[in-house]
């Protein structure tokens, strides 16, 4: 394979960066040879309440145990607030901007403080207490960023649940944590339409008798249903308690959210991230990943839903007492230009979002992205699956004027912090490439048989070395969090996601090994779907598969088999659709959904997925062997009748 195009790192980035090529070299081989000596520097990114002596106590063997700079002590929202007070009281800690072209506020770090403090008290008033798990399902507005602060300055463990997801979804993730307290919304906008949140936790809230607690913040001022006792509108309860409320000394090593994920089976799993090396790890790599210096105005365009809002949004730039953009919208609403308008209003210097956004705006043409000026952009950052190398060059050509280096970020809920990027002062770029390994990260690509390989190659990707960020356990089941990640590769962690490696070094993430498939840039099991279909009474079974999808990534490709007496028809297709989407969310919802009278099976009963993924993806030439299959004609039936003729 040729090698592509290398786009040199700018002079004038080579220069200012708080990382150049040099330093990357020199600081990367000591992080590697002296773990301890880097990361207790790193450390003191974070300001301590009592200073760690302990650095990093971590076995990836038997039970599996990770612990970073466990005998500190700290509070994650005086770190992100309280101590840049003396500087930053009036600068701006968080820009928001609405659904609305219209709307947008600006928090300063003294608002966001007197915000926070309050909340927590009303948290407190209520009888949450550190170690309480509260869920928080709301829409892109600052609040959402109070409540997850709020939850920090008391010790409390957040969960967010993106706004996206349906009642069941909800009712899931709460029952899991077993959470006593909600933070919600009247109704979310997005694009101009109403999500009904409120009424989502009402349905959700039948089912879970744990919370006591309902914190409803007014947002559209939509009609809601109110159940008294249980309810509180957040305005009312805010004016009721004190701007006064100590942080609260936490161990580094004590819970600090819990952010459901999915996996290869169906229920998601409750990735658990601790205090002190997940700030330190955020803060770290929103410092040298975006090249953040003060004064910056940053924005990342994901949800809070997601562990990219947590990292990206809030916890790394507010760490870094930075101005971080907040936008409640979508990126075609009111129309394709709105990006780019918004980071002229704001003057936005580094932008970050993810590959499915740029594909969707690359279809509408340059006019929407050229009537803007975006001179005030340095950076480009894009996340959460792999960017095709046309979609890159669009995104630098046309977005960055050919002026702005691109961080592709590969990482993941679980690794807390970006792995793999560019460093825009140090790192020539490869379109496609998530290019090298941060500080610290040791990457492995290994074969089936666990072996590591060497120079170019491909394979599994594993990491060989712990870092701050890493997760700690799945929620409640600390076996599964072994089995899931441990077991695979004796001594490493699994990623889950294939990798080559080129002749320079540079890693090419090529997607998920396992069964998981991500559609515009959201994880999804193809068992939570196929789970959902079953529970349709008409359905007897389901497959799942992704397939190459042009703007999203994957598209979702189900196989679905009906109860004997049932026909398959268009409105029962339909109908099925919306099952999932009201079972899980939108997001879910298959963009392909095929009848098969029945699926190919091995002798033992196994569903050959391989030969439903070749289906799936028109590349039914090319089945490999089918001499295992219980009955070979039932693959005539589906390549027949597939619905991929693409
Ligand atoms: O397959 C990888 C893909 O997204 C997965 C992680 O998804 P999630 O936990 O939802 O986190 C998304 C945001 C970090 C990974 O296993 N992925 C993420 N970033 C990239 C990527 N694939 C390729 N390139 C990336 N930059």
């Amino acid at each position: 394979m040729t090698s592509p195009t290398l786009f040199p790192v700018p002079e004038e980035l080579a220069r200012t960066a708080w990382i150049d090529e040099e330093k990357y070299e020199s600081l990367y081989h000591l992080s590697i040879k002296d773990p301890e000596a880097f990361w207790g520097e790193q450390g003191k990114l974070v300001t301590w309440i009592k200073p760690f002596t302990k650095v990093k106590d971590v076995d990836y063997t038997g039970d599996v145990r990770i612990r970073w700079y466990y005998d500190g002590t700290l509070n994650v929202s005086a770190n992100c607030i309280d101590r840049h007070l003396a500087l930053r009281a009036d600068q701006t800690a968080i820009l928001w901007e609405g659904d609305d072209p219209k709307d947008h506020k600006h928090v300063s770090y003294s608002e966001l403080h007197e915000n926070v403090c309050r909340l927590a008290n009303v948290l407190k008033k209520r009888g949450i207490k550190k170690g309480d798990r509260v869920t928080i399902y709301m829409p892109m507005i600052p609040e959402a960023a109070y409540a997850m602060l709020a939850c920090t300055r008391i010790g409390a463990i957040h969960s967010v649940v993106f706004g996206g997801f349906s009642p069941e979804s909800l009712v899931g993730r709460i029952q899991d944590c077993d959470s006593n307290c909600i933070i919600t919304t009247d109704e979310g906008l997005r694009g101009g339409r109403k999500i009904p949140l409120k009424a989502n936790v009402d349905e959700a809230l039948t089912r879970c008798p744990s919370v006591k607690t309902c914190i409803v913040v007014k947002h559209t001022g939509g009609k809601i249903n109110w159940v008294e006792g249980r309810d509180h509108w957040y305005h009312e309860e805010l004016s009721q308690v004190g701007r006064d409320c100590p942080p609260v000394e936490m161990n580094a090593e004590d819970p600090l959210f819990i952010l459901y994920t999915s996996g290869s089976t169906g229920k998601p799993k409750g990735v658990l991230h601790t205090t002190g090396g997940y700030l330190v790890y955020a803060a770290m790599t929103h410092r040298y990943v975006f090249d953040y210096h003060d004064g910056d105005i940053y924005w990342c365009t994901a949800d809070v839903g997601w562990v990219t809002g947590h990292s990206y949004i809030l916890y790394g730039p507010l760490a870094n007492g930075a101005t971080t953009v907040m936008f409640e919208g979508v990126p075609n609403y009111p129309d394709a230009s709105r990006f780019w308008q918004v980071i002229d209003k704001h003057q936005v210097n580094t932008f970050y979002t993810a590959p499915t956004a740029i594909r969707a705006l690359m279809r509408e043409g340059e006019g929407p992205v050229k009537k803007t000026s975006r001179q005030s952009l340095r950076l480009l950052g894009s996340v959460g699956e792999p960017i095709n190398p046309e979609a890159w060059l669009w995104y630098h050509r046309v977005v960055g004027d050919e002026r702005c280096p691109i961080v592709d970020t590969w990482w993941q809920t679980e690794t807390g912090g970006i792995l793999i990027s560019p460093l825009p002062g140090a790192t020539a770029l490869k379109p496609g490439s998530a290019t090298k390994p941060l500080f610290g990260i040791r990457p492995e690509i290994v074969d089936a048989n666990g072996n590591v390989l060497d120079g170019a190659c491909e394979g599994n990707l594993c990491i060989a070395d712990s870092w701050p960020g890493q997760m700690r356990t799945v929620y409640g089941d600390h076996k599964r969090f072994a089995a899931t990640y441990f077991s695979a590769y004796k001594g490493k962690y699994f990623t889950g996601d294939g990798c080559r490696r080129d002749e320079d070094g540079y890693y090419w993430i090529t997607g998920r090994v396992d069964d998981v498939i991500n559609v515009s840039g959201h994880r999804l099991g193809t068992a939570e779907v196929e789970s959902a279909l079953v529970a349709h009474a008409k359905v007897a079974e389901a497959a799942v598969v992704g397939y190459p999808h042009d703007i999203k990534g994957q598209g979702i490709y189900a196989y679905v088999t009906l109860n004997a007496g049932e026909q398959p028809s268009e409105a029962l297709r339909k109908e099925l659709v919306n099952w999932v989407r009201k079972e899980i969310g939108p997001i879910a919802s298959p963009d392909l959904l095929q009848f098969a009278p029945s699926l190919p099976k091995t002798r033992s009963g196994k569903i050959m997925r391989r030969i439903l993924r070749k289906i799936a993806e028109n590349e039914y030439g090319n089945l490999g062997d089918i001499s295992t299959l219980a009955d070979p004609a039932v693959v005539k039936d589906l390549i027949d009748n597939r619905m991929n003729r693409g």
